[in-house]
Parts: structure tokens; C-alpha cells; sequence
């Protein structure tokens, strides 16, 4: 969650180490550092808030230094403040480190530390660490790597971590377990980051860590036992520009027609009516003896593969459900070896769905990834799956990356019908479809200029209802969820006849409802749904593919026609806008809403 950038070379870090953190600042946003060292001693900056108070802080008085190590956090241990901000150092000044993670020992290790005498001078967990290999090193460790290979020994939680002793400014020493640390290899410089979008503006190389790797980095390269070959990243630093937009939500909700054109490039087969997923290795007869299929995600991506249970169960009539990825492995599940279970994550490093991925795996489970970030934890430990090629997603909220989670499983639910009993007509009409879909959502998108009024009519009510019926109900889960990440107005989403069984009760005139209604068999049950709010004050914003009577809603937003089944991605782009438009009239942080971070990396 939090993010890191190290630099070891010939040119002046500090420069480098502030807009590497620019880059990351989606990370986390409270609090941001840097420690650059020059003549064996260590110059250490922090701030509180956001990368600019920390580029505030360093002003014109740069270290020359030509090594360095940087930080921006998502407070864990400790509040929010420079005291609590990494880079952390020991006692004497001349270890400093930055750590993703969390140390679960740390307060006994704190402890022991406080009785041998050591003046602990934050409340985090981090902070052991400097202490750690400081006293490695005294003892008589050869190498800075040897040191922080002790003092891991007695850790218990998980890291990415890079130290820089300042005595060694030659070299840096990187660790990974648990949190993503890459290797970014420039000509006579390296780079780390915890994160691509740190290095892309400098190389496309890189070198991706596994669990339980520890390397060493210098300007000539680097040194590492395990270490993987290089591998050249598909984005570059233009990815990372706003391009225009106001913010990067904008960016990327109009990038969704692009997004999913990447995502179903080579993946439509029309001559045989299905879809090829060549990256989830199984064949036909594989395919078949599939019984049942289980997504696991958090958040947006749980919303998404409860769509995608919807699809799986619709077109290839096998049951499918999805599970919240953080409950599952504390929850002792029952492991079939005949189930598909999907991993589904933006991030690919989000630890609790990587968890999940590990007890399945571990119980003996078949489980593919859905994953955006190629070269991340969950696509490395699934092995097999299916990319996303949404492009990278800076802004906190998901957009692209959801819609596209959703066209997947359309892809996925198409191919395990077609190995049954989906006929080829029946095939074919959603391969059009699916074809046809990145137009369509751009169709949607026209909806802004009247979603943006809508907004401006309801950003100020203390609260929302959600509501759809089956293709609709997970639609309005993730519209709810849209609106409370980026606006902070509190949104209950509920399967629509669930209304009336309680949260009826709380309908009034300052309490909207946005009634999500799909153009099939359940649109009068869905219109009278939308009667018995009116009937009681409620106002209503109907969004809809149908015909639906005049004067029915208070307001309504179109989306095109296109297949029944994909009428989910399109009715939840005006979600995605409204939550938007909300979020600008309230003007809200839209890109880093309070107490979020990108990829969720702790539990
Ligand atoms: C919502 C959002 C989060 C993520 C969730 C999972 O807009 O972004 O709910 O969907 O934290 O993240 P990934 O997909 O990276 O595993």
C-alpha cells in the first residue's frame, strides 16, 4: 500500500527519489520520505502529507548524494506524522530503511530492543529494522547484505524493504516477502520501486523479487542468488500522464473503450462461436470436467466476479458463486478439486486474495488468476489466467479494470458454455456482442453531461440506496461502492424485492434511490419497485437499456441495447460517472480518497 523508491548511481537521487514517489503516491498519501546519503553520512527529509510537502521540505538544499532510498505511506502502525514517516534509521544515523508490510513481532522485537537500551523514536513496526542490521553489522557482519539477512531472521510478518547504510553508499540491499519489490535496470544506474510506475520513466527493464530473495544493487548492476531473468514491461512513463483529464478517474473511465478493445484482442473466435483463453492451459476436456466455478476477490473485484458468477451460471449452467477472498482461508473452506476458482485482482498484489490463492494451492485447488498487473504476486503464484491488458489504473477507484474483470468473465462463461451445451447461435450472438461492446460503452459514456446534472441534483444527500434485480444486483453494489470510496456519501446497495422487507422504512425525499434496469424479463418488477418508492417520497434515478414510462423516475440515464448479458458493463458505466460527478460537486480528493490506497498489501 505503501510505496518505495531507491536510486543507486551517478546522478544526484533526491530528484529521481521525488518523482518516483509522484508516481507512486496512489500508494498511500499520508506521509512521504526520503534519505540520501553523501561523505558516509545520511541526509533524511520526511513530511506530512503528500509527495509536494516532501519536495516542500527538501526545497533547494539537495543533497548531492548519488544514493538514495524514498518512501510514501498508508499508515499502519502509528499515526500519520514525520516521526512515524520512513525512512527509518538506527540510533547512530548510518542505517536507513524504508519497509512495505507489516512486521507482526515488532512490538516484542521493540520491546527487547527498548531493554537493551535503544531509544525507539516512532511507533512503528518498521523501525526495528535499522536497529536490527545496525546491530548485525556491529557484531561483525561482512556485508550489508549479511546484516539484513540477520536481522530478517528475526522477523515475523511480511516486507519489501531496501537499506542503505551510509558508510556503503556504493550499494543498496532489497528484500521481499509479501510485498512487491522490482529491480529497474538502467546503463551504469539501478532502480527499485515497489511498483513499475516508479521506473518506467527509466527503464523498461526489470527484474521482479520472489518471496524470500534478497539482493544486493549497485551502479555496475546487481547481485542476487535467486534472481529471475530481466523482463521488459509493456507501459511507459506517457501511461502515466493525465493526458488531458482533469484527474486520473476521468482518464481512465473514458480509457474503458480502449481498455476492453485490449482485453478481447485475439480472444473472440467467431468461425466456432466461443472465446479462446489460451492462458488458463486447459483444454476442452479439462474444461468439461469443470463442476463448478469460484471467484475470489475484494472489493470492486469481488463485485465483478459475482457478475461473473451470474454469467458462468447463465451461459454454461454450472453453478458458480463469489467469495470475499478475505474471509475465505480463516473460514477453513472445503476445496474441491473439480471447481475452477478464479482469483481476480487489478493489483495482483492484494494480500488477501493472494492469501486465498495460497490455501487453495496448498489444499490442492485449481485456481487461474484475473489479473491487471502483469509480473505481479498473484499472477506469478497462479501461473495461469488471464490478463486484463486494462493499462495501468492510478486512480484509487477502480474503473477499467472492473469493466474489463466483468468482459473476461463474459469470455470466460462463453468458453466453458461452448465445451457444453451453449448452442453456436446462441455463441455467436455474444461473440457480435462482445465485439460490438467497446463502441457501445463509449455510446454510454455520452450519458456524462446529464449524469454530471444528476449529480449537481443529489451530491448532498447523507445517503443512497442502490438497487437491481439479478443482472442488476451486483451492478448496483459496485455503484454503491464507487460512491462512498470517492464521495463519502454513505450507499447501501440491496436487491431490489429486498426493499420492502425492512429499508423501506428509510425512504424519504432526502433519501434517492438509483434503480438499475436492465431491458429483461424482470423490467415490471424492477418499475414497481421504482412505484413503491415514489409512492413514498422517494426520488428515484432510474438507469436503464429500457422502455420505461415517462414520469416514472425522477431522472433517467440511457445506455445502449447490445446482449442481455453484457447489459451489466454498460449499465454500470453511468455508476461510475455519477459516483464522479458526486465526488467533483463535493470536491472530494477524486483520485486519492481519505484513508484509501491502491493495492491493499496489509491485512
Ligand atoms: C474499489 C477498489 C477496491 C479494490 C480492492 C481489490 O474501487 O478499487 O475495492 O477493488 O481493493 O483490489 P485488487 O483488484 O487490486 O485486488
Amino acid at each position: 500500500m505503501c510505496g518505495i523508491v531507491g536510486y543507486v548511481g551517478n546522478r544526484p537521487a533526491t530528484k529521481i527519489l521525488v518523482e518516483g514517489l509522484a508516481r507512486l503516491e496512489y500508494r498511500g498519501y499520508d506521509s512521504a520520505g526520503l534519505a540520501v546519503a553523501h561523505r558516509k553520512a545520511l541526509r533524511t527529509t520526511r513530511a506530512v502529507g503528500r509527495v509536494d510537502d516532501l519536495r516542500a521540505a527538501v526545497g533547494d538544499d539537495e543533497s548531492p548524494g548519488r544514493t538514495g532510498i524514498a518512501h510514501t505511506r498508508w499508515a499502519t502502525h502509528g499515526e500519520p506524522s514525520e516521526r512515524n514517516a520512513h525512512p527509518h534509521t538506527d540510533a547512530a544515523g548510518r542505517i536507513a530503511v524504508v519497509h512495505n508490510g507489516i512486521l507482526e513481532n515488532a512490538d516484542e522485537l521493540r520491546a527487547k530492543l527498548a531493554a537493551e537500551g535503544v531509544a525507539l523514536r516512532s511507533d512503528t513496526d518498521t523501525e526495528v529494522l535499522p536497529h536490527l542490521v545496525a546491530r548485525a553489522l556491529d557484531g561483525g557482519s561482512p556485508s550489508l547484505e549479511e546484516a539484513v539477512r540477520e536481522a530478517l531472521r528475526s522477523v515475523e510478518g511480511t516486507y519489501g524493504l531496501v537499506v542503505l547504510d551510509a558508510r556503503h553508499p556504493e550499494e543498496l540491499v532489497v528484500a521481499r516477502n509479501g510485498s512487491p519489490i522490482v529491480l529497474g535496470l538502467g546503463d551504469g544506474e539501478m532502480f527499485v520501486a515497489s511498483d513499475v510506475a516508479a521506473l518506467v520513466r527509466h527503464t523498461r527493464q526489470v527484474v521482479f523479487l520472489a518471496d524470500g530473495e534478497i539482493a544486493t544493487l549497485t551502479a555496475a548492476g546487481y547481485e542476487g542468488s535467486r534472481l529471475g531473468p530481466p523482463t521488459t514491461v509493456d507501459m511507459d512513463d506517457a501511461d502515466f500522464d493525465l493526458d488531458g483529464h482533469p484527474d486520473f478517474l476521468s482518464k481512465e473511465i473514458y480509457e474503458q473503450p480502449a481498455a476492453l478493445q485490449r482485453m478481447l484482442a485475439g480472444r473472440l473466435d467467431a468461425r466456432f462461436a466461443t472465446a479462446r483463453l489460451d492462458g488458463l492451459h486447459l483444454d476442452p476436456r479439462e474444461l468439461r470436467g469443470i463442476r463448478r466455478v469460484t471467484f475470489l476477490g475484494c472489493g470492486s473485484a469481488l463485485y465483478a466476479g459475482q457478475i461473473g458468477a451470474g454469467l458462468v451460471e447463465e451461459l454454461a449452467r454450472i453453478p458458480a458463486d463469489a467469495e470475499q477472498a478475505s474471509e475465505f482461508r480463516y473460514r477453513n473452506p472445503l476445496v474441491d478439486p473439480e471447481t475452477l476458482y478464479v482469483a481476480v485482482s487489478q493489483s495482483g498484489e492484494t494480500i488477501d486474495t493472494l492469501a486465498a490463492v495460497e490455501e487453495l494451492q496448498r489444499k490442492g485447488g485449481r485456481v487461474v488468476g484475473v489479473v491487471n498487473v502483469i509480473g505481479s504476486a498473484i499472477a506469478r503464484q497462479c501461473g495461469a489466467g488471464t490478463f486484463l491488458h486494462a493499462g495501468p489504473e492510478v486512480s484509487v477507484a477502480s474503473t477499467k479494470a472492473f469493466s474489463s474483470m466483468v468482459t473476461s468473465f463474459a469470455l470466460l462463461a462463453l468458453l466453458l458454455g461452448r465445451v457444453r451445451d451453449l448452442s453456436s447461435a446462441h455463441g455467436s450472438r455474444l461473440v457480435e456482442g462482445l465485439r460490438r461492446l467497446p463502441d457501445a460503452v463509449e455510446t454510454a459514456l455520452e450519458s456524462a453531461d446529464e449524469v454530471e446534472a444528476v449529480a449537481r441534483r443529489y451530491a448532498d444527500a447523507r445517503s443512497m440506496f442502490y438497487l437491481g434485480r439479478v443482472r442488476g444486483a451486483a451492478v448496483a453494489r459496485e455503484g454503491a461502492q464507487k460512491l462512498k470510496e470517492i464521495s463519502y456519501v454513505h450507499a447501501e446497495a440491496y436487491a431490489a424485492a429486498e426493499l420492502k422487507h425492512g429499508p423501506l422504512a428509510l425512504i424519504d425525499a432526502a433519501m434517492p434511490s438509483v434503480v438499475v434496469i436492465p431491458d429483461d424479463e424482470l423490467l415490471s418488477k424492477n418499475i414497481s419497485t421504482v412505484e413503491q418508492i415514489k409512492a413514498r417520497g422517494g426520488p428515484v434515478i432510474a438507469v436503464t437499456n429500457a422502455e420505461i414510462p415517462d414520469g416514472l423516475a425522477d431522472a433517467v440515464i440511457r445506455v445502449p441495447r447490445l446482449e442481455p448479458e453484457l447489459d451489466p458493463i454498460l449499465l454500470g458505466v453511468p455508476l461510475q460517472l455519477l459516483a464522479y460527478h458526486c465526488a467533483r460537486a463535493l470536491g472530494r480528493d477524486i483520485d486519492k480518497p481519505r484513508n484509501l490506497a491502491k493495492s491493499v498489501t496489509v491485512e
